[in-house]
């Protein structure tokens, strides 16, 4: 369903992630893990066309259902962005407007993308909370996001993202502001999402457990490029990199029974 293919993406003309290739199928889930800067970031948010400082994709081509994503005209972004392909983001709370109720914001996301009466957007924005188990989804609706705990917001925003029952899920660090145990929780659930709806999903995280938990792939990068990728058994049993070595070593419940 996706096929990025040897691509170079460019801030100001400064290839900063070179020769990227990866693809993932229907269901599928793949991890990009790797150290801060190594250009996680920037690979998913190419695939969702949104490049910040003027980023561009300068060589090779992505892919989605067999079709180029890098021709797209603002208008094909807009259509595909938060229905086929939809992201979220390290903390929700930050995305969502401080100063709005939760409601009104998903209320209008909703009717950006489909013809809806303002009561039936708000039934389907509940339906959508509790089905990421947060209680009483119409309190929610009426909250402030900072009346929300972060784990609670994070739900808010897949809720947000799950919506269109997207075929692409691209999450930047989801679990990385939360503790322990709401990551474990949000991971899973993530995983809920690939089963109940389908969803292919891409997920950055420095947390190699993590990546080891929820992965089909898993893809590690350094400096830009690609330093060792593979299914998750090959990378955590196989004759692996240094990089990717000094990487496990560093998640301490790695081998344990759990994972995250
Ligand atoms: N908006 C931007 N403008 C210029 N350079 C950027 C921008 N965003 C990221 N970069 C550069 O791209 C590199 C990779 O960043 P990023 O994709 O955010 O890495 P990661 O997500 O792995 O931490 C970094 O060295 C950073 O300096
Ligand atoms: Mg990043």
């Amino acid at each position: 369903m996706l096929e990025i293919k040897n691509v170079t993406i460019s801030y100001q003309d400064r290839p900063t992630v070179k020769d990227f290739s990866m693809s993932l199928k229907e269901k599928e889930i793949a991890s990009l893990v790797g150290e801060s800067g190594s250009g996680k970031t920037t690979v998913i948010r190419a695939v969702l066309g949104l490049l910040a400082g003027g980023g561009r994709v300068t060589e090779g081509d992505i892919l989605f259902e067999g079709t180029s994503l890098l021709k797209n005209t603002p208008d094909q972004w807009r259509r595909l962005r938060g229905t086929d392909i939809s992201m979220i983001f390290q903390d929700s709370g930050a995305m969502l407007n401080p100063i709005r109720k939760i409601g009104d914001v998903f209320v209008e996301y909703i009717r950006t993308h489909e013809n809806m009466s303002k009561g039936e957007a708000w039934k389907k924005g509940v339906e959508m909370l509790e089905r990421m188990r947060l209680p009483s989804g119409d309190n929610i609706m009426r909250s402030y996001p900072f009346q929300l705990s972060g784990g609670m917001r994070q739900r808010v925003g897949i809720a947000m993202a799950m919506t269109f029952q997207p075929k692409l899920l691209l999450a930047d660090e989801p679990t990385s502001a939360l503790d322990v145990t709401t990551q474990a929780q949000i991971v899973r659930q993530m995983m809920e999402l690939r089963d109940e709806y389908g969803t292919s999903i891409i997920i950055v995280t420095h947390n190699l457990g993590v990546a080891a938990y929820m992965s089909d792939w898993i893809i590690v990068m350094k400096d830009g490029r690609i330093s060792d990728s593979g299914d998750r058994d090959a990378i955590l049993n196989g004759n692996h990199n240094d990089y990717t070595r000094k990487l496990l070593e560093a998640v301490p419940s790695l081998g344990g029974e759990r994972y995250v």
